[in-house]
């Protein structure tokens, strides 16, 4: 930092309520005139890891409905490290589900970018793009999507299919995941057999199949009791914890936000 007076100093300290850290973090980002990397906008309840997994650089989406235009995220950065228990939080309508989206890869920005690990999703073709999430990201959603007409087994072993795996391998597989999510006994059983919570977690299992580096979680537990919710919990922390997957979960549950390693607000598609 170079040729800062000291009533600009004092300024800034007065501005953070005599927070001499905070002073000098914003006085040395406004002399780099860069905008604030809101990587850390609140203390990690962890320590994360320095690897850095998915950069999120000045990320906007505007989705065109006819004449009208809705600005969903207006210039989110945020770096997300390997390894951690990420929380999105807002209100509705801040923008959670579109950030996820574009994180995950399954919708382009309309400025800005993500990198996940050296990939630069934007650069990607379509067909590129598939891959590449098939490889790296499993999905989880509010709703389950299991196929009523499949037995558990085979709902697990139709999502190895894009990543050609051999029929040996993604038998072993399920039985390995069913056993993980605690499910190990259901593998015959027909969704509707199962309980609200035990579809999540074969949906989660089912996530997994392809071992990805990620878990990106939309509401997970939106459609659960308290109990069932708690469940999902321990066991994305329990997926983290074992295989090291980097697990990012939006929601409106403080359950969850509490136990994530770090939670990040968004408010009208920033971050706050
Ligand atoms: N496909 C779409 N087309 C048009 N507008 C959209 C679309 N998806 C989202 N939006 C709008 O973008 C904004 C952000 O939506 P988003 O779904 O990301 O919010 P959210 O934080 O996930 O909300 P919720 O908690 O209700 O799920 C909202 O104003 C929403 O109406
Ligand atoms: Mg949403």
């Amino acid at each position: 930092m170079t040729d800062v007076s000291k009533d600009k100093v004092q300024a800034y300290i007065d501005l953070f309520d005599g927070d001499v850290v905070k002073a000098v973090r914003a006085l040395r980002e406004a002399a780099y005139e860069r905008p604030a990397r809101r990587t850390q906008p609140v203390t990690p309840r962890r320590a994360l890891s320095e690897q850095v997994i998915i950069r999120v650089e000045n990320l906007k989406k505007t989705y065109k409905i006819g004449k009208q235009q809705v600005n969903a995220l207006n210039g989110i950065t945020l770096d997300v490290h390997k390894g951690e228990f990420l929380a999105l939080t807002g209100a509705s309508g801040s923008g959670k589900s579109t950030l996820l989206q574009l994180m995950g890869g399954l919708d382009r920005p309309t400025e800005g970018t993500v990198m996940i690990q050296d990939n630069k999703l934007a650069s990607l073709s379509d067909k590129k793009l598939s891959e590449f999430r098939n490889r790296t990201i499993g999905f989880v959603f509010q709703f389950f999507y299991l196929q009523p007409f499949l037995r558990l087994r085979q709902n697990l072993e139709v999502a190895g299919i894009p990543a050609h795996t051999k029929r040996s391998q993604r038998r072993e597989r399920v039985n390995q995941l069913a056993a993980v999510v605690g499910l190990g006994d259901r593998l015959e059983h027909y969704p509707k057999e199962l309980s609200g919570g035990q579809m999540q977690r074969a949906a989660i299992a089912r996530a997994l199949l392809n071992n990805p580096e990620i878990l990106l979680a939309d509401e997970p537990t939106g459609n659960l009791d308290s109990e069932n919710g708690k469940a999902i919990i321990d066991l994305f922390e329990k997926i983290r914890n074992e295989f090291g997957t980097t697990v990012v979960v939006v929601t409106h549950d403080d359950a969850i936000a509490s136990r994530a390693d770090r939670e990040v607000k968004l408010k009208d598609g920033v971050l706050v």
